[in-house]
């Protein structure tokens, strides 16, 4: 094979790289960076190692205490540079409507140009001075029917090292890839090009940034963050916003969803799909311990953020999670929120702005009741209980993060690598909204889930850049993620459950669920976490058909006699606090549904503005 010298840039191509297509792109994209030289990543252990030990050696990480966090790291990034920035995502499809009016736009052509073709391009001569990592990575068990390929030229190592664990990374990825496989083209760069001399930061990025998709050419292009979704292309960009527009194509999802295994103390096991927004508790449902008063059931972890998910040959639906760690919000998480993900992170862990202990160790708010006397914050500055009282200080940024393997994951499910997936028996859909939407209703039929998927409302939280605490609809819990339009995306899950319907299989049931309930006081009035369970055992005795509830205007909901509450206090009242419909709350509720339906009116399905007359009627409005 040829292996293209460009001017003073060897590719290093390994001889086991046989994809002509692949490195040929790799050639191009080097000599548009003008990357110093290029990687090929394989995926080893030893590589990551060396990697790390690179990253400490450039202050990128700091190794933490390895008898108290072995084998673990923190890493802290730019200030200006700390979560996923949605106004600077682009869909760029040919037709503005069909990127649809929830998404950022601009005309292939014009993105290019800006990016890629201009005189000023900014990914021309980005890299410059830098090293081009080639991360050849399966979203999916590899050669999983269910699974894609990508490939993620990037500058950064810190973002090689959690596509280590993140995907299943590396020189395996290539062999299944052969002489001429597909794969999703992916291109980052921090935008931070080092000119001859120039030392290099710590966290290098630039304040200008770009997260585009063509969903018409399966490709992404990152410029300009190191951070998270907006770097880890495989996560975000490919396993959600590329991948949806291929599962519309495809006749399959790919969905912002936790995926869990349920067992029943009679050893009866069931497989639940979760959408829920970004930063309200996806990982802790993913890894719930039930109650013990509940006799026995067990919850297991297949996937705690995406979810691939298609129709097999006997009219199931299948999933996988694509990924192969998690990328967590820490604060918040302790042995009691979350004990098997306090489990995860004892050791092979990266941190991203957490705070420092001075034995060497992480802290976050709320990982323990009393904060260390003193930490280093994750700007690098001292903390104190007495600091953050009077400024307000953070120690760890509200969207500090984990980086850590499935593997070390205690409830791990023994399916979660099986490329045929798991059957999937029931979708749940949940915002965070602290009025109106009950804990728990069971949709009557597929478009009633859909119209209560669609029409899902969630206070915003701090995984994105912007205000906090706002009501924004969140459909499906895909706003960020969708590639398309998302009226359109509504339409191919109507089009999923007519498939499903017609070929005689059991449908899986769709939930709405809210543990946020707020009562008078401000206080949460559900206990969440591991109580959960219990309404998550009504679904599992629905699907069964055997657990009873009552009919309300949305659709089915338990009644307090419904649900077990062995070991549990939670009176009639507050069930009553977190079940209520308050009629004037949920006119004005259908009010901003209308105004959802106004702003996706280009090509909303029909069904779904009936289904809201039908609620409407019901309501009495
Ligand atoms: C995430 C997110 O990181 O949804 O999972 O923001
Ligand atoms: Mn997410």
């Amino acid at each position: 094979m040829n292996r293209p010298v460009l001017e003073g840039l060897r590719l290093n191509t390994p001889a086991y790289v046989r994809h002509t297509r692949l490195v040929e792109w790799v050639a191009q994209i080097a000599a548009l960076t003008e990357a110093r030289e290029v990687y090929w990543c394989d995926g080893s252990t030893a590589e990551y190692d060396r990697l790390c030990a690179q990253l400490v050696a450039a202050g990128t990480f700091k190794k933490l205490n390895p008898e108290l966090r072995p084998n673990s790291y923190l890493a802290c990034s730019s200030p200006s540079d700390v979560a996923r920035v949605e106004d600077r995502t682009f869909i760029c499809s040919e037709k503005k409507e069909d990127a649809g009016p929830t998404n950022n736009w601009m005309a292939p052509a014009e993105m290019r140009e800006l990016l890629q073709t201009g005189d000023n391009a900014l990914i021309r001569g980005s890299m410059r001075g830098r090293t081009m990592y080639v991360v050849p990575f399966s979203m999916g068990p590899l050669g999983s029917p269910i699974a894609h390929i990508g490939i993620e030229l990037s500058d950064s190592p810190y973002v090689v090292v959690n596509m280590k664990i993140m995907t299943r990374m590396g020189k395996a990825v290539l062999d299944v890839l052969g002489e001429d496989g597909e794969f999703v083209p992916c291109v980052h760069t921090v935008g931070a090009p080092l000119e001859a001399g120039q030392k290099d930061v710590a966290w290098p990025c630039n304040t200008t940034k770009y997260i585009v998709h063509y969903p018409e050419t399966h490709e992404i292009w990152s410029y300009g963050s190191g951070y998270g979704g907006n770097a880890l292309l495989g996560k975000k960009c490919f396993a959600l916003r590329i991948a949806s527009t291929m599962g519309r194509d495809q006749g399959w999802l790919a969905e912002h969803m936790l995926v869990l295994g349920v067992t029943s103390p009679e050893g009866k096991k069931h497989h639940v799909a979760a959408a829920f927004p970004s930063a309200c508790g996806k990982t802790n449902f993913a890894m719930l311990i039930p109650p013990a008063g509940l006799g026995g059931w067990k919850v297991t972890t297949i996937g705690d953020d995406i979810a691939w998910i298609k129709p097999s040959a006997d009219g199931k639906l299948r999933a996988i999670n694509p990924e192969a760690g998690y990328f967590g919000v820490a604060p918040g998480t302790n042995v009691k929120t979350n004990f098997n993900c306090m489990a995860s992170l004892k050791r092979d862990v990266i941190f991203t702005n957490v705070a420092m202990t001075d034995a060497g160790d992480v802290w976050w708010e709320g990982m323990t009741d009393t904060p260390p006397a003193h930490l280093i914050d994750w700007q690098g500055k001292d903390w104190t209980p007495a600091i953050a009282k009077e400024t307000g200080a953070k120690a760890a940024h509200p969207n500090a993060r984990f980086t850590v393997a499935a593997t070390n994951n205690p409830a791990l499910d023994p399916e979660w690598d099986n490329p045929a997936g798991v059957t999937i028996d029931a979708f749940i859909f949940g915002g965070r909204r602290s009025t109106t939407v009950p804990l728990v209703t069971e949709a009557r039929n597929w478009v009633e889930g859909v119209y209560m998927a669609a029409t899902m409302g969630s206070e915003t939280t701090a995984a994105a850049a912007g205000q906090q605490g706002v009501v924004r609809r969140d459909p499906f819990a895909m706003l960020p993620f969708i590639g398309y339009n998302m009226s359109d995306y509504f339409q191919h899950w109507l089009d999923v459950g007519k498939k499903l319907e017609s070929s005689g299989a059991k449908v899986p049931k769709i939930y709405c669920v809210n543990w946020f309930r707020k009562g008078a006081d401000g206080k949460f009035v559900w206990p969440g976490y591991g109580e959960n369970m219990r309404v998550l055992k009504w679904m599992i005795e629905r699907v069964e058909g055997k657990g009873e509830g009552a009919e309300n205007v949305f659709g089915v909901t338990p009644n307090y006699s419904d649900i077990t509450w062995t070991g549990l206090d939670f009176t009639p009242e507050q069930f009553e606090q977190v079940t209520s419909i308050d009629n004037g709350a949920w006119q004005t509720e259908l009010g901003l549904h209308t105004e959802l339906f106004q702003q996706l009116a280009y090509h909303l399905p029909q069904e779904l503005t009936e289904t809201k007359a039908k609620i409407e009627g019901r309501l009495g409005t």
